[in-house]
């Protein structure tokens, strides 16, 4: 079973979406868990404190080492080995292949900061490694971390009964290459607001129909995403 515990000061919004759908299912069935923890829990005083003001100035509050030390002793202490990140804008950035490589882990921590983020020490001495999910600044790590899971989970056996259907993904490294976005979509109605499916896909010609997707899938890859555009074409 696959085992992700998630360090919040909002542990209910956990489950939240994972508990749908697919994930849901899986969930249901057993393939993975979920354990959110509250850091708020830790916390020593009457008033529950978890923050405190930065050291050196500026704007406001860092999640504390003491408190967040003490939820991080205690989920490794109950889950010997599990894996920590920590959801952070400064972090690499996730993608597909971070997300197969931590499908692959039997159990990772999670912990979601909120406020400015959390203190450098905490860290270093649990040696964490960051993860963003892009250049942009989120009100907290929750919504983050659901990204995360939701992305490794799918990749779970089990979860997505046709794997194929992962392969053919953007990103998937399968039939398609792992540079290149998906070629477009179609289903029913044949005609749409005067608009029809281009005619190789209703051909019943699978090899005429699998040149045009990588066709579409390289013209959209190049139009969009100059980045991986030049990767696949090395
Ligand atoms: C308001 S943000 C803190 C931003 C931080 N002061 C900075 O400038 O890098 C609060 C929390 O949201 C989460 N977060 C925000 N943006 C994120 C992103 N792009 N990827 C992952 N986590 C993010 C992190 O857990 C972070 O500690």
């Amino acid at each position: 079973m696959w085992k992700v515990n998630v360090l919040s000061l909002f542990p209910k919004a956990f489950p939240g979406p994972l508990a749908l759908s697919l994930a849901g299912k899986a969930m249901k069935s057993g393939i993975w868990t979920l354990n959110s923890i509250d850091i708020r829990d830790y916390a020593q005083d009457k008033h529950q404190t978890v923050d405190d003001k930065p050291f050196g100035g500026g704007n406001g509050m860092v999640m504390r080492p003491d408190i967040l030390g003490a939820a991080i002793e205690d989920v490794t202490a109950k889950n010997p080995g599990t894996k920590l990140l920590y959801m952070s804008p400064r972090g690499m950035v996730f993608n597909q292949a971070k997300a197969v490589e931590l499908s692959k882990e039997n159990n990772i921590t999670i912990i979601c900061g909120r406020f400015e983020g959390i203190d450098e020490r905490v860290i270093k001495k649990y040696q964490i490694e960051e993860i963003s999910i892009g250049d942009f600044i989120l009100s907290g790590g929750e919504i983050a971390a659901m990204a995360v899971i939701d992305a490794c989970l799918r990749l779970l056996n089990g979860v997505i009964v046709k794997n194929s259907a992962l392969l053919e993904e953007s990103f998937g490294g399968g039939s398609f290459h792992s540079y290149l976005l998906e070629y477009p979509h179609y289903t029913r109605p044949a005609n749409w607001e005067g608009m029809s499916v281009p005619d190789v896909l209703v051909s019943g010609n699978h090899a005429e129909v699998a040149k045009w997707r990588l066709q579409k899938a390289e013209e959209l890859t190049k139009a969009r995403r100059p980045d991986l555009w030049g990767k696949y074409k090395k």
